[in-house]
Formats: structure tokens, sequence, C-alpha cells
């Protein structure tokens, strides 16, 4: 077969999971409650269709197939997470034996199949008690995750070699602390930055642990979503825009992960408003001693902005929009089954920054993919074929092969998602995986993008 696109040897292919949204099983194996599991016992109606997350994609139950799907669609490695409140119910004290017996038979499933287990720590899932005492507003709960996080490593680390902290910590910030999306649905810029700061702290802290923990062969990193944030033009204020929601929403946690320090200009701004969240200064030491060895890279769309057409009202609540506007920029291209913008350069971006400006830090691809609302329109024989999805993907697999031809340190590619999956409030609206799933039986059903995949894996390239 002719390769026009061929990746680096080595290169790892696979897909990106999340416990609560795959795992199902939330009241069995002695797991505790999260966050999501309660916010769906009060509020029912704030997830699509009423659908919360008690049975998921029953991977807890049919991980031994789903592993097996994998090897057969080509994986050689997989991403998922460690569900902290089945791990640790409560989120601190003893672990729970069951749990460390699933996720045993998990990892050592896949290696059996050849596929190397990368772990995220943290997706989103705070144990509810933990939730109860302040979440990432206590420094209690940071030292609480530490400890979750040790006990990972020395459970797992004798056969897990990749392992991330926390996937997209500032989602949860966005949807916890600011725009209403993520329980405990509070709106309040300055204990969004405290959640920010103290889960950024919990990240080094997890760092510290690993070190310590001295895994053979180990690295660690985290998993950001990064949105390169483009102006509407080369005017001045346009791109003041653009460099603050920048600030906001990419180095706020990329500096410190990388680099080890917060940028200049987004204290100072902090600080002029008054938004700074409490730190001590040793907090600082740390975040600044224990930086990644490897970086996620999440990338679905990027953000464009422009400058304010009005000053803000100085009586609203603070918010990052004050600095900006969001701009539609005309002509561009929409997924018409999720609503979001496709823009494959940004991948490459999002690549040579962090080469230019990063140290070229070795980073993969942990989430990237296409979601689209009712799928079975596109079922032929049996099969959907989403052949919009495999155009996604090869056009994103383009521009990171430009990258990485351009010296770019880029080392796998995972899609979000493996099979249909729980998303948060979208429950099971929007479909991203490999594999259709019925939610009535739960059969698996590879679609037409899974078989491409295949190849594009086996071939290292398409
Ligand atoms: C990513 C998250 O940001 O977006 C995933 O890491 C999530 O957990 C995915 O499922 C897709 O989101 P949605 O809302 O389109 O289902």
């Amino acid at each position: 077969m002719d390769i026009r696109y061929r990746f680096p040897a080595g290169f790892w292919w696979g897909s990106a999971t999340s416990a609560t949204q795959i795992e199902g099983a939330a009241r069995e194996g002695g797991k505790g409650k999260n966050i999501w599991d309660y916010w769906y016992e009060i509020e029912p109606n704030r997830f699509f269709d009423n659908v919360g997350p008690e049975t998921a994609s029953d991977f807890y139950h049919l991980y031994k197939e789903d592993i097996r799907l994998m090897k057969e669609i080509g994986h050689n490695s997989f991403r998922f997470s460690i569900s902290w409140s089945r791990l640790v119910p409560g989120g601190r004290g003893k672990v729970n034996p069951e749990a460390v017996n699933f996720y045993n038979h998990v990892i050592n499933e896949l290696l059996k199949n050849g596929i190397e287990p990368f772990v995220t720590l943290y997706h989103f899932d705070m144990p509810l008690e933990l939730q109860e005492e302040g979440g990432w507003e206590s420094r209690e709960v940071v030292e609480a995750y530490k400890n979750y996080a040790a006990q990972c490593f020395r459970l797992f680390g004798d056969r897990v070699k990749m392992w991330f902290t926390f996937n997209e910590p500032i989602v949860p910030v966005e949807g916890g602390y600011l725009y209403d999306f993520h329980y405990p649905n509070v709106v309040d810029f300055r204990r969004a930055a405290q959640v920010a700061f103290h889960t950024m702290l919990a990240h080094a802290k997890a760092v510290e642990a690993f070190r310590e923990a001295g895994i053979r062969g180990g690295k660690i990193g985290i998993i950001l979503n990064l949105t390169p944030s483009y102006p509407r033009s080369r005017h001045p204020a346009d791109m003041k825009a653009a460099r603050i929601a920048d600030l906001f929403f990419n180095r706020s946690f990329l500096d410190p992960a990388v680099l080890g320090e917060y940028p200049e200009e987004l204290v100072r701004l902090l600080q002029e408003y008054g938004q700074l969240p409490a730190f001590r200064k040793e907090d600082l030491e740390w975040i600044k001693n224990y930086k990644i060895d490897i970086l996620g890279v999440n990338y679905y769309q990027p953000r464009r902005v422009k400058a304010k057409d009005h000053l803000p009202n100085p009586y609203s609540p603070f918010m990052p929009e004050w600095f900006f506007d969001y701009y539609e920029m005309p002509g561009r291209k929409m997924n018409p089954y999720r609503g979001w913008e496709i823009y494959e350069k940004g991948i490459y971006d999002i690549m040579v920054n962090l080469k230019e400006n990063y140290g070229n830090i070795e980073c993969y691809v942990s989430e990237n993919g296409m979601g689209v609302q009712d799928e079975e329109r596109f079922i032929r024989d049996g099969m959907i074929h989403d052949d919009y999805r495999i155009e996604f993907i090869k056009g994103h697999l383009i521009w990171l092969h430009k990258a990485i031809r351009e010296g770019c340190n880029v080392k796998g590619y995972h899609l979000w998602t493996f099979m249909d999956n729980w998303s948060w409030t979208n429950a099971y609206k929007n479909r991203y995986g490999l594999v259709s799933v019925d939610l009535r039986t739960k059969k698996r059903t590879p679609k037409k993008s899974a078989w491409w995949f295949k190849s594009l894996a086996e071939n290292n390239g398409f």
C-alpha cells in the first residue's frame, strides 16, 4: 500500500476514555459516590434525556471483550482513568480491594494484548465526601489527592509507565465555578481561581509522589485542552484580546506545568483586579520543583476572539470575558452534527508553540475527535458509515505529520474515543466512538472508522 503520511517508528495509536464515562457499575464493587452520581440524584433533568452515569458503557463488566476489540482494531495504547471514588471510597483512607482487583485485571489484560496503558488519575470525578469538605477549594483535599496518587503509583506502577495527573483541569474550574455546567454550580471568579491554583498544587504534589515512588521507566504529565486563541485581525486590540484569552484558558496551566511558573502578565492582571487566589510562598516552590516529563494535548476546536465592543460594566462580576468577546469567523468550517468548529491546522499551531516556547516537551495527542448527534441515521447494512469521522481524523493527522516533520516532539495519537460513552451533562447526545454501543443491550459494533483506524495503526500512517 502506498503510504503518503508515515509516522515515526514506535508511534502510539489508540483511543482515550475516562472512568465515569465508560465503567458504569456506579453502585457496585464497593465504589463510593462521586459528584456525578450525586448531582444526577438531585438534578436528573440537568442531564440529556435524563440519563445518568450509573451504567455508562458497562466497561466494568465488559472490559475483556472491549480490550480484545481494541487489539483487533489496531490499538497499541489505550488511555483510561482510575476512579478515585472506586479505588478509595470517600476519597481518603483504605483502598477498596475489589477496585484494585478490577484495575489490575484491566491493566494485565491490556498488557497481555500488547496495549500500553496510559493512566489518568483524575478526570472530573471528585469523591462526594471531599466535595462536601470544599473540593479543590480545600488544602486538605490537595493532600488527600496526593495520597491517592501515591497509592496508585504503589499499586500499579510496576506495570503502568505512562501517568497523567489531571485531565483538562480548566474544565472543572469553568464548569463548576464559572459557567455552571458541572457540580457544584458556583459562579464566582475568585473561587474559580482558588480551585485552579489548588488543582495545580495537587498536580505538583502528585509529581512529587511519583518521583518518590521511583517507577522504573515511568513518565508523568498532565493533559491539557489547549485551545489556540486566534484574533479577529492583526489590530493590536484584537491581538491583546487573544493574548488574554490565551493567558486565562491555556497558559494558566501550561506554564506552571511545563515551565514551573505562572505567566507574569496573568499574575499582574489578577492582582490588579483583586482576583489572586490565596497561596503560600512554598507552594510556588513546589510548582517550580515538580515539572512534568510529558504533556497530553486534547484538541477539539480553537477559540476565536476579538476586542470588546463595549467596556465591561464594572459592577458586573469579574469574568475572563471582561477582556474579549467571542467571534464567529465568517466561512469557518463547522461540524454539522455537533456544532463545534473544525480547524485542523490548530493541532499544528499547538505543537509548534510547544516546540518554540515550551522546550519541545515530549507530547501526545491525548484526545481529538468528532461528536455526532443521532448517528444511527448513518447505519447501512448494520454498520455506521462514519466517513466524516475518517475525514476528520485524516485532516488533523496531515497537520500533525507536518509538525513532526518540522521537529515537534509528538509521540502518539489517542482518538476520543474507543466506544460511544456517557459524557457529563450531554450524556449520550454526541457519539464519538470508533465502536457504537447499543444503549439497551450494550452490544458493541465497530463503525467504518474502526476498520480504517486499524489500517492506520497497522501501517503507521495512511
Ligand atoms: C472532552 C472531555 O473535553 O470533551 C471528555 O475530556 C468529553 O470527557 C469530550 O467527553 C466530549 O464532550 P461532549 O460534550 O461533546 O460530549
